[in-house]
């Protein structure tokens, strides 16, 4: 009963040329993030599969609130929360915050769960793997996973053996993230997982999914009384 939730966004474009990420590929970002939270892509979805049925319309869209540029000529930021020391997040409790920047170390991004402190609230991405780029991570999915995280979803697997949860009932048990582009059907804990979901570590062009369970777990947290409530006002 939340309707599409509207959820505004700050890009911080952190590099020693802030101009080499342009707009238009801060613009296919912005795009992929709508079409995966509206599951607009179904036309990924290969038949044979039993989890075709499966994914559904999460119900969140993104509007761009604005973009601040910085020149900086650190090379490598790390996954310690530096980047957001130096350009701090704006107006948190409302915005999602998203720094795009070199992480370094092969990190495609990272994310803050709900809940947490709101001095580093919200989301880093490698530049090379925000919006529209090159290879197997060039389609934004790494936007599309990390905005999952901030809206407290776990990875698919549980980060355990098959008896660890990532909290979703409709998401099968696991006990290791996959990689790649996986066949049909890839099994552990005695079932298929599901490897085309947004949660799992395959590429971007192999995911393209959310779940039921998953939707009502990100919704929750915006309902009155939710870590991110504040969000919707
Ligand atoms: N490894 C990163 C994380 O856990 C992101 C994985 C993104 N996967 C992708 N196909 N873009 O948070
Ligand atoms: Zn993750
Ligand atoms: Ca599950």
């Amino acid at each position: 009963n939340l309707g599409i939730i509207n959820i505004p966004v700050y890009i911080h474009i952190v590099y020693p040329d802030a101009n080499s990420i342009s707009t238009s590929q801060i613009n296919s970002q912005m795009a992929t993030l709508n079409a995966d939270f509206r599951d607009i892509n179904t036309n990924l979805l290969p038949s044979g599969t039993t989890f075709a049925n499966d994914a559904t319309d999460a119900g969140f869209s993104f509007s761009l609130a604005g973009t601040f540029r910085h020149n900086d000529s650190r090379s490598s930021w790390g996954t310690n929360d530096a980047i957001k020391s130096a350009y701090p997040p704006i107006t948190p409790e409302t915005h999602l915050n998203i720094w795009v920047c070199e992480i370094g170390g092969g990190i495609l991004g990272y994310a803050q769960f709900p809940g947490g402190n709101s001095s580093t609230d919200g989301v880093v991405l490698g530049g090379n793997y925000f919006g529209n780029t090159s290879g197997a991570y060039g389609l934004g999915r790494t936007a599309t996973h990390e905005v999952g995280h901030y809206f407290n979803l776990r990875h698919i697997w549980g980060d355990g053996r098959c008896n660890r949860d990532d909290f979703v009932a409709d998401t099968p048990k696991s006990d290791r993230s996959n990689g790649g582009c996986p066949t049909f059907p890839t099994t552990h804990c005695k079932s298929a997982d599901m490897t085309m979901n947004y949660m799992d570590y395959t590429y971007d062009s192999c995911m393209y999914m959310f779940t039921d369970g998953q939707r009502n777990r990100m919704r929750a947290i915006f309902a009155p009384g939710g870590a991110r409530s504040s969000m919707i006002g």
